[in-house]
């Protein structure tokens, strides 16, 4: 074992390890102190989510037997304690999996329009768009998925649901200390906690949040031993679902028991699709997630990017070109399938994505037409991606969230756990933008029980028919072109695990017409581009990449596993 880079944690009181130290995956784990690890190399399995305490429990799962999607089910729930602002059980997400005896799974446990919802809820009586009720509060709530995503996923787990809950159940009982960048993190929705909130919640600190400070969550350790003695509807039904609904009643929000009840999760088939001979397995509808990896991919197949280098302004518009082409189709056409056709074959086919760069013009920026300019949110893209991998061949991509950071910022009493604001990434109204500035038509517009499109795109590469790449992130829509830049980062460059996650990134989403750029993105390569025509602005991290590069060990018998976790965040990888 190798931890090629140990990044201290900022918690007082901590002694934290430099480069080289021992493995800490084998110790017992220590909620009060803890390290942050960007980067391992194993060979029994790796583990990498936005935070070391819950990487550190999908290990020990691993450890104790546990495969890759039992490792997963408690990664979540233990995400769902130590990392409040998109861990969660009143959320949703997708689960991607290939398993050892080559099946391919795709879980969706996105959440859904309550029977309640109608097309025109967050406008005003002349028709405009009330942004603050679809993105916070009460009524901003879809019915929650993750839990019901969790059941379905063991289906093919081998460990009892008590064992994989245990560990979130002893955080949030006994607590664990927040890291500064949670504290920081707290202390921003102090405001926010308390404007959407009429009981006294967890997350609230008078004195201000710092970082080593101890975090107990007394309301969800109950829900989690609800969750626990009664399986599902210890969260569907009985005391948790009427603390659900009777959180609705305070404010507004329309969730009611039936929509708790009837809440199912579904395994739908995976997008597949060759790479350059590599298999690429992610998220179907209602993510676009996968489709527009699959549209962008393909888009540059034909042409020879790894010639054109890494970084040069010829790939960059190229990749650019692609993206701007995939968001426009995601805006015209994508929504949930179970509601509204969705011409995927079509919008998948060869044909169609040669004939979409037909007007490509090399060393000219394209035009977007400019409808309506949305922009990217000031609002942080609050998702979270955890990517796991096992020494039997298991490789799972998990990408869950409640949407904006802490989601509506609405904590259920007595439950302890935050609702999602999804029900902003339906359109709202067709033509306006949503959080992520992303457009929408017909095919997104609410109706109940529909689920709201998403971007995600938890994705597993193979090669030579084995486990090659576990991907994904949180970012809203940057997530497929910061999936695409990974993987053709890796594929097409030659770049390190480290490097495919790191350097600098960009995006383009057809509408604004803008290409945005990392801060650090070299400055030769935007002035390049600007020459070009392109409108370029600069923004902070997009995305928090966890990725899992997999070799076949020397020996041909066994893998060796390449964790990366993104150099932002609390970020970490763990493998043993
Ligand atoms: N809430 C972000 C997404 O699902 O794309």
């Amino acid at each position: 074992m190798k931890y090629s880079s140990i990044v201290a944690l900022a918690l007082a009181g901590m002694v934290c390890c430099e480069t080289g130290c021992n493995n800490q995956a084998g110790s017992p784990l220590n909620p009060f102190a803890y390290q942050i690890q960007k980067s391992v190399t194993s060979s029994n399995g790796a583990v990498v989510s936005a935070h070391p305490l819950a990487s550190k429990i999908g290990i020990m799962i691993l450890q104790q037997g546990g495969n890759a999607v039992d490792a997963a089910i408690a990664t979540q729930l233990a995400l769902a304690v130590v990392y409040p602002g998109a861990g969660n059980l009143g959320g949703g997400g997708f689960m991607v999996a290939r398993l050892k005896n080559e099946q391919i799974l795709a879980i969706d446990y996105r959440e859904k329009a309550p029977a309640a919802a109608t097309r025109d809820m967050y406008l005003d009586s002349t028709g405009n768009p009330v942004m603050q009720l679809s993105q916070h509060g009460h009524l901003s709530a879809g019915v929650p998925g993750t839990v019901a995503g969790l059941f379905a996923s063991m289906k093919y787990a081998v460990l009892p649901f008590r064992q994989l809950v245990q560990p979130a159940i002893d955080l949030a009982e006994k607590g664990f200390a927040v890291t500064a960048e949670e504290a920081a993190s707290l202390n921003h929705t102090q405001e926010a906690f308390r404007q959407y909130n009429t009981s006294k919640i967890a997350f609230i600190k008078h004195d201000g949040w710092k970082g080593g400070d101890t975090l107990v969550q007394p309301d969800l350790s109950e829900t989690l031993k609800r969750i626990r003695d009664k399986g599902q509807s210890g969260f569907y039904e009985g005391e948790t679902a009427r603390l659900i609904v009777s959180e609705m009643k305070k404010a507004n929000g329309i969730i009611s028991l039936d929509d708790l009840k009837n809440y199912e999760a579904k395994e739908r088939q995976p997008v597949t699709f060759q790479y350059r001979g590599y298999t690429v397995v992610s998220m179907p509808l209602p993510s676009s997630g996968g489709i527009i990896l699959q549209q962008c991919l393909k888009m540059i197949e034909q042409r020879d990017i790894g010639k054109m280098g890494f970084h040069s302004p010829q790939a960059v518009q190229l990749m650019t070109e692609a993206e701007r082409r995939a968001y426009a189709d995601r805006a015209a056409f994508m929504g949930d399938e179970d509601f509204v056709k969705v011409p995927v074959k079509t919008l998948t086919g060869n044909t169609y994505l040669q004939e979409r760069m037909a007007d490509y013009i090399p060393g000219k920026a394209g035009s977007s037409e400019r409808v309506h300019a949305g922009k990217l949110p000031p609002e942080s893209e609050e998702t979270t991606h955890l990517s796991i991998a096992d020494k039997w061949g298991n490789v799972v991509a998990v990408t869950t969230t409640l949407n904006g950071s802490y989601g509506s910022k609405t904590i259920v009493s007595g439950a302890g756990f935050l609702l999602n604001n999804e029900m902003d990434d339906f359109s709202v109204k067709p033509g306006v933008p949503n959080m992520y500035g992303a457009l929408g038509t017909e095919a997104n517009a609410i109706e109940p029980n529909k689920r709201m499109l998403s971007s995600m795109t938890p994705t597993i590469v193979l090669k030579d028919n084995a486990p090659y790449l576990v991907a994904g992130t949180p970012g809203g829509t940057t997530i497929p072109t910061s999936v695409f830049q990974t993987i053709v980062n890796i594929i097409d460059f030659g770049l390190s695990a480290s490097d495919a996650v790191n350097r600098p990134k960009f995006h383009h989403q057809w509408m604004p017409d803008e290409l945005f750029v990392e801060n650090d993105f070299p400055a030769a390569v935007t002035d390049s581009l600007q020459a070009m025509g392109y409108t370029i602005s600069a923004r902070g991290n997009i995305g928090r990449t966890e990725l899992i590069k997999i070799e076949k060990s020397e020996t041909g018998r066994g893998y060796t596993f390449e964790a990366i976790a993104d150099k932002c965040g609390d970020d970490s990888a763990e493998g043993y």
